[in-house]
């Protein structure tokens, strides 16, 4: 197993209810540790604050607290608890993947213009763009009448299939899954497990939630289980 991809020390990450008055401690003092090639599983009851760690990651939250060191490709040890915006959006555009646990999807893009615009950011030409859509969509069994609609009226499951297909194309080089499987019938988690298995050949390192745990436990090299904001390793 290769050197250390991603390690999250100390992370803490509070929540105000102004409206209430109220705090919420969704993490307390987390450590986490993901060496390169690895695919790393968090698990956990509801509301523990799996999703808050990868958010943290993705920086889609600031944590309050802590550190999370990723060791970029192109730009050396990057604390991504303190990076500026422009380092956090060169990251998102050529390393670090997220599947979302609920998507949110962009008005007046089809599902065809998401994929390839994922490939093109990444500064990749037309043609290949457009191959690499075709063969994600075809992957995931997406119906072929639904490639040039807009995905704000797709079932959840067409939705979540999209959503997957827009990480997994860039072939990320640390890839955060937040239950990408969560409203899929068994082909279709056959599906992602055939990309996922795909993308680690090729090394991408994952770190993942799933409440499926039997098809994680069938992926994953280690688990971290979350209690209350706090992790028992397991
Ligand atoms: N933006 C937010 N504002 C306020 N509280 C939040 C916010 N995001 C998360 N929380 C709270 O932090 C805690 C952890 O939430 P989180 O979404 O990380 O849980 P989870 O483990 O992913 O749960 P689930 O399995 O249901 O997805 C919860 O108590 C939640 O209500
Ligand atoms: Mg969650």
């Amino acid at each position: 197993m290769g050197k250390s991809l991603l390690s999250i020390e100390n992370l803490s990450k509070t929540f105000t209810l102004h409206h209430m008055d109220q705090r919420i401690t969704a993490l307390h003092d987390v450590n986490l540790h993901v060496k390169e090639g690895e695919f790393v599983g968090i698990t956990g009851k509801s509301g523990s604050g799996k999703s808050t760690i990868l958010k943290c990651v993705y920086r889609t939250y600031l944590p309050h607290d802590g550190d999370i060191w990723y060791n970029s490709e192109q730009l050396g040890m990057i604390n991504l608890a303190y990076a500026p915006e422009r380092i956090i959006t060169h990251l998102r555009r050529y390393e670090i993947g997220y599947v979302s646990q609920f998507l949110s999807v962009m008005p007046r893009t089809t599902a065809r213009e998401l994929v390839r615009q994922a490939v093109l950011e990444m500064g990749h030409d037309l043609e290949f763009a457009e191959d690499e859509t075709v063969r994600m969509l075809t992957h995931f069994e997406l119906e072929r009448g639904l490639w040039d609609s807009y995905p704000a009226t797709f079932s959840g499951g067409e939705k979540l299939r999209l959503n997957i297909a827009r990480a997994m194309v860039k072939r990320p080089r640390l890839l955060l899954l937040d239950e990408p499987t969560a409203s899929l019938d068994q082909a279709s988690k056959e599906k992602v497990k055939i990309l996922i298995e795909q993308l680690m050949r090729e090394g991408t390192t994952m770190l993942g939630i799933f409440h499926d745990l039997e098809f994680m436990e069938s992926l994953c090299s280690r688990e971290y289980r979350i209690n209350k904001g706090e992790f028992q390793v397991v």
